[in-house]
């Protein structure tokens, strides 16, 4: 029995780790140029995530166009009017558990927004506030 209890907290702080181990990644891809990095910043990711630019389609978009700007609640995609589930794990546990996603996602996303792939500081940059606007 306790070993499965530890087995299972394991699991858990594994799981809750993805992003995190993500973020330390990225943290050394951008020292890997700047050397005196001192870290990701939720307010310049919050001007990535808020702000709008002329997007993939040729139309004025922003994160927010697609995910709300409340990221505990669903939202409509701007070109397809389906839902889209909160970005918050607050209320949807599932969001930041596998790394393939996260990546897939922030690469197609920043095409959508801003007709290029993101840096690794942007990607940073907004992960850290996404994160902390749980
Ligand atoms: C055109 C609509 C649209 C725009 C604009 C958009 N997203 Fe998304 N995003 C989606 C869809 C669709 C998904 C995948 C479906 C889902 O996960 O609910 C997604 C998923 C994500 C995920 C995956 C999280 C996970 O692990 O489950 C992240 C992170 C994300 N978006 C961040 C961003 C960021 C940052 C921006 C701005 C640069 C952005 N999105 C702009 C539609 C959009």
């Amino acid at each position: 029995m306790k070993i499965l209890l530890i087995s299972l907290l394991m699991l858990n702080i594994s799981f809750a780790s993805v992003v995190e181990e993500y973020l330390n990644t990225l943290k050394q891809e951008v020292q890997k140029e700047k050397a005196d990095f001192k870290g990701f910043d939720k307010k310049r990711g919050e001007e990535i995530f808020t702000s709008k630019h002329i997007g993939k389609k040729g139309k004025e978009i922003s994160c927010t166009s697609c995910h709300g700007i409340d990221l505990t609640k669903p939202n409509q995609n701007f070109f397809t009017g389906k839902t889209i589930e909160p970005l918050s794990r607050k209320t949807n546990p599932e969001r930041f558990t596998k790394l393939k996603t996260i990546k897939k996602w922030l690469r197609r996303n920043f095409n959508d927004v801003y007709n290029r792939e993101g840096t690794a500081l942007e990607k940073g940059d907004v992960l850290t506030y996404i994160l902390s606007k749980e």
